[in-house]
């Protein structure tokens, strides 16, 4: 939710964003503030890299997870400053090795690692980014932080693992697609939720709710994402789109559109999966339009949004909390 990136911030996000501005932007800034310092180096090929990645952010979302969790259950401390870092690191680097899967150009409006340098400079990078996570999360004192750390970045590892395995299986059904989406997204915003409200001395109850409506956003936000990789604009989301596609990585409107669509119209999608294109988005849009694929789609994701918003009902009625509940349907809203 950073404006210097986004390009176009969206009408339904910019009161949004004022608000999360006005309720933690400092402690975003501080946030960012250890990011940086953590990743410094005086090798001059890692520093060029590092100036390359940092100079467009992205919008923020777990960072800003974490703290309005941690406001709305009961304080921001200095931990939570430390951990919205070591959580952005942590997407940072999975981003990386992503668009080396990808084969992506452009992430946050500039060129990716792999397409600037090269893919094994993306890979090893990415690497760099992770270790420094790790280190940043072990300067804190407890050891509950850096523990569940891993034990979720070790979920994400295995969601993009599935993915790649399941790449090119037109027959993906929805379960198995939730699990992945599960591993390589929510896992990492449910962390957020749980995070905020452990080092913010919630009870259990509390915690784990609120680790539920990180793990239901993420799921909401990686459905639309999937839906603006098919139907999006490079512009507005600073990053290359039709990947899945290209990439045979078969996603929740697409498995809709096949399981509803005649044997015929099946038939012709699935050549037209198995044999990515340039335009096969184009080709792909009259069977959407006859379909009831996307309007499918973008239910499934709004009712995640719901179960993430019922779960801040044990929380008090502060202005974080309702910012979290405006983020929920942020998430699925969103054009970028
Ligand atoms: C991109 O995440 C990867 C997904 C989980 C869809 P974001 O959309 O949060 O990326 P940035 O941080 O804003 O660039
Ligand atoms: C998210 O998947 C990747 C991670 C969670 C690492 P995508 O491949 O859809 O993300 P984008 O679209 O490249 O940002
Ligand atoms: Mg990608
Ligand atoms: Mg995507």
């Amino acid at each position: 939710m950073s404006e210097r990136s986004t390009g176009d911030t969206g009408s339904k996000s910019a009161p949004i964003l004022a608000l999360v501005e006005e309720t933690i932007g400092r402690e975003l800034l501080d946030a960012e503030q250890i990011l940086i310092e953590e990743l410094s180096s005086s090798n001059p090929y890692v520093s060029d890299v590092l100036q390359h990645i940092t100079r467009f952010r992205g919008k923020r979302l777990r960072p800003i997870l974490l703290l309005l969790t941690a406001q709305a259950a009961g304080g921001i401390r200095h931990e939570h400053k430390v951990l919205a870092a070591v959580v952005e690191m942590i997407h940072l680097a999975t981003l990386v090795h992503d668009d080396v899967l990808d084969d992506a150009e452009t992430r946050r409006h500039v060129a990716t690692v792999n397409a600037r340098w090269n893919n094994e400079t993306s890979v090893l990078f990415g690497d760099y980014l992770f270790t420094h996570s790790f280190h940043l999360a072990s300067s804190l004192e407890t050891t509950y932080g850096c523990r569940m750390i891993g034990r979720a970045t070790n979920i994400v590892c295995e969601g993009e693992l599935s993915q790649i395995k399941e790449r090119g299986n037109l027959d993906l059904s929805e379960e198995a697609y939730f699990r992945i989406i599960d591993g390589k997204t929510a896992e990492l915003t449910a962390l957020c939720g749980q995070l905020g409200a452990h080092y913010a001395g919630a009870e259990l109850a509390v915690v784990e709710a609120l680790e539920r409506y990180g793990r239901y956003l993420g799921l909401a936000f990686q459905i639309a994402d999937d839906v603006l990789d098919l139907l999006g604009n490079e512009r507005k989301t600073g990053k290359t789109l039709g990947s899945d596609i290209e990439k045979q990585k078969l996603t929740l409107p697409l498995i809709r559109l096949l399981n509803r669509a005649s044997e015929a119209d099946a038939n012709a999608i699935r050549q037209l999966l198995l044999h990515p294109e340039e335009n096969t988005r184009e080709k792909l849009a009259p069977y959407f339009a006859n379909s009831d694929a996307l309007a499918y789609t973008q239910q499934r994701a709004q009712r995640l949004a719901q179960d993430a918003r019922q779960q801040l009902d044990v929380l008090p009625a502060t202005r974080a909390r309702r910012i979290l509940a405006e983020i929920a349907d942020f998430a699925v809203q969103r054009t970028f």
